[in-house]
């Protein structure tokens, strides 16, 4: 025979999901969201890729319940984030793009903290302090002051303090940034066994490529509204050339140039160039050694979230 016990806290729920109609939010004469409609599917990482400025913050605090909209409405896991914002607190985790840090407590100490936030009696509190801890190859730091820790480790930590309350729904603004490769690795992971536990993520960076590892969708952003929702295995392509981004540790848009190669800037030190096929793509690298430029990094960039990324901006310049 067996008790009906109810379901623990941590377990999934039948339908985690985002939806949003027609947001918009002013700063000022700024708007930083103008009319966003969105829908997500759920327990999938979804990626919010857009340029700075374009309205990713807005919308993330908006969802979790920290800032009201002017108008338009919002659903998170079903529930109204204006309404009812200590219930989405409840099964929502948010990690901001910046938070601040206790420093003078320890690691553990830190989460034990937000566990009594979520009114966690201190025992359980502990438990779950530690066994964060151990999730994000943290516990040889637990008696360390939260000052002490490297930056990458004070990000595992924020990652595990939105865990606390074993949240259904994790909201990650740019929770890579300043993460070296081994460190983003780890993150990258974390967010897919979280994702495999059923947890609905949405990520938002710029590290594009990351991004892709780590994710089932991607929602593009642009001037306050939604762009499109793609499976990242259907994402639009940029067109029929054979694209690469080159990176040089001199000058390449002269040499470039001189050659009549079509590229585009995206920083100082990197260029996409169009190509017809891969013998052109080897020739003009092999023209650009010659005159002396300095080649650290040649990938293609004709597909994927890279490549769509790079082409919705160009669609918004036509
Ligand atoms: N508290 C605020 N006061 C005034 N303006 C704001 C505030 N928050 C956001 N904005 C403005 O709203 C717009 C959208 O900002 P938001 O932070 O949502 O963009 P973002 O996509 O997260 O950018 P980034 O990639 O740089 O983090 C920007 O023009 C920003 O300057
Ligand atoms: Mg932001």
């Amino acid at each position: 025979m067996s008790a009906h016990l109810g379901a623990p806290p941590s377990s999934p729920p039948p339908v985690p999901a985002l939806e949003c109609q027609d947001l918009s939010r002013s700063f000022g004469a700024t708007r930083a969201l103008n009319g966003f409609t969105m829908s997500l599917p759920p327990g999938e990482v979804i990626a919010l890729v857009g340029p700075n400025g374009s309205g990713k913050t807005t919308l993330l605090l908006i969802l979790s319940g920290l800032l009201a909209p002017d108008s338009g409405w919002a659903r998170i896991g079903g529930v109204d984030p204006v309404e009812r914002p200590f219930e989405v607190h409840s099964f929502v985790g948010w990690m901001p793009d910046f938070f601040g840090t206790y420093d003078d407590l320890t690691s553990l100490e830190y989460l034990e903290l937000f566990g009594a936030a979520y009114k966690m009696p201190a025992a359980q509190s502990t438990r779950r302090a530690r066994e964060l801890l151990s999730l994000v190859r943290l516990s040889d730091k637990s008696s360390s002051p939260v000052h002490t820790l490297s930056r990458g480790q004070k990000q595992k930590l924020g990652f595990a303090r939105t865990l606390v309350h074993s949240p259904r729904i994790l909201l990650l603004d740019e929770p890579a940034s300043g993460l070296d490769p081994r460190a983003r690795i780890e993150l990258r992971d974390l967010v897919r066994r979280q994702r495999d536990e059923g947890v609905t993520v949405v990520v938002s960076s710029h590290i594009l490529t990351e991004l892709e590892e780590m994710s089932d969708h991607v929602a593009f952003v642009d001037a306050g509204q939604c762009r499109g929702v793609h499976p990242l295995s259907l994402l639009p392509h940029g067109g029929a050339a054979r694209r690469y981004k080159i990176r040089a540790l001199n000058d390449v848009e002269t040499p470039l140039r001189a050659a009549g190669v079509v590229f585009e800037r995206i920083s100082p030190d990197r260029v996409v160039i169009e190509t017809i096929n891969d013998e052109s793509a080897a020739d003009i690298l092999a023209r650009l050694t010659s005159q002396g430029v300095r080649v650290i990094e040649m990938t293609p960039v004709g597909g994927g979230l890279e490549g769509a990324f790079l082409a919705m901006e160009q669609g918004d310049r036509a």
